[in-house]
């Protein structure tokens, strides 16, 4: 069988809302090969769709339709890692991994480029999918129809310590809380900082991450969803974080961190237990610059 790896993804990377997003070394992997009918099991135990609502498999079918061809069955052995609703990218890793199975399958008709429009389209947004896709860190513009992106192959020296709770937000959640309008201010204050963020990142002027991070479009709204979010926001800084935000839709708290602060992880761990805030999991991840691959 055909085995895919896909990377976890941070998106937004605080105020490049809907438009930044990071490829992580922490994959998913699936299993793949066309069938009669569909069979989909877990390798890990997990519990997951088995039937026609299987995100891989609706986005294999998707594609199988643009290219004018049905998808009859598919047989699918998933190995889950990315943990579900957590704002790491585990909806998109699906998605990606149907898309680029499939084009597989088929002999590979669909470019990267339409790969990249299509799961944007069945996600709704380009900042999780497209560094799934691409690996490294993605920016995206997407009109509805296409993703305008640039995917630049990041060579740092910094980790990202995402910092899990044990509980779910699910996009859908996190993105109804958000208002409808924001001002004019609040528009300049992320793109400045959206802007500012990549340009740092690239360029190693980490001390800005801090500034760049700040966002007024979706962190203020989501954090009354994820208790303890400034105190470990605090946390991360006290330990000498470059900067610390919400990943995605969250609740996880990605903090970018110097590979050269090398007890970053345990000192964490530590103090978050000290505060009573034991059921948080920290674990520290590298830029992917790879994105999806076929192994
Ligand atoms: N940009 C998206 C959001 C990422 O923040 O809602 C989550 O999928």
């Amino acid at each position: 069988m055909m085995k895919i790896q896909i990377p976890a993804t941070s998106a937004n990377l605080g105020a490049g809302f809907d438009a930044l997003g990071l490829a992580l070394t922490f994959y998913n992997y699936v299993e793949m090969e066309e069938s009669d009918r569909i069979d989909i099991s877990s390798a890990d135990g997990l519990d997951i769709p088995a039937d026609e609502k299987n995100l891989i498999y609706i986005s294999a079918k998707d594609l199988f339709a643009v290219c004018g061809r049905k998808l009859e069955g598919l047989k699918l052995v998933q190995t889950n890692n990315i943990p579900m609703a957590r704002g790491l990218g585990s909806s998109s890793a699906c998605i990606v991994a149907g898309l680029a199975g499939a084009n597989h399958m088929l002999g590979n008709p669909l470019t990267t480029d339409d790969l990249v429009d299509l799961a944007a389209q069945i996600e709704g947004h380009p900042d999780n999918t497209a560094p799934a896709l691409l690996g490294g860190i993605v920016t995206a513009v997407f009109d509805g129809r296409k993703v305008h992106w640039v995917k630049q192959e990041v060579f740092t020296k910094l980790k990202f310590t995402a910092i899990i709770p044990d509980f779910e937000l699910k996009t859908e959640k996190a993105r109804a809380c958000l208002p409808k309008e924001v001002s004019h201010n609040d528009a300049v204050y992320n793109l400045s900082r959206a802007a500012l963020f990549s340009a740092s990142l690239l360029t190693g002027k980490f001390e800005n991450l801090r500034t760049a991070v700040h966002d007024k479009l979706h962190q203020p709204y989501r954090m009354e969803f994820i208790p303890h979010c400034r105190e470990v926001f605090d946390i991360a800084y006290t330990h000498g974080a470059y900067g610390a935000y919400i990943s995605g839709a969250g609740p996880t708290i990605m903090a970018i961190v110097d590979e050269e602060n090398t007890y970053f992880a345990g000192k964490m761990k530590f103090s978050l237990e000290n505060a009573g805030l034991s059921g948080w999991e920290v674990h520290e991840f590298h830029i992917d610059n790879n994105g999806t691959t076929l192994c």
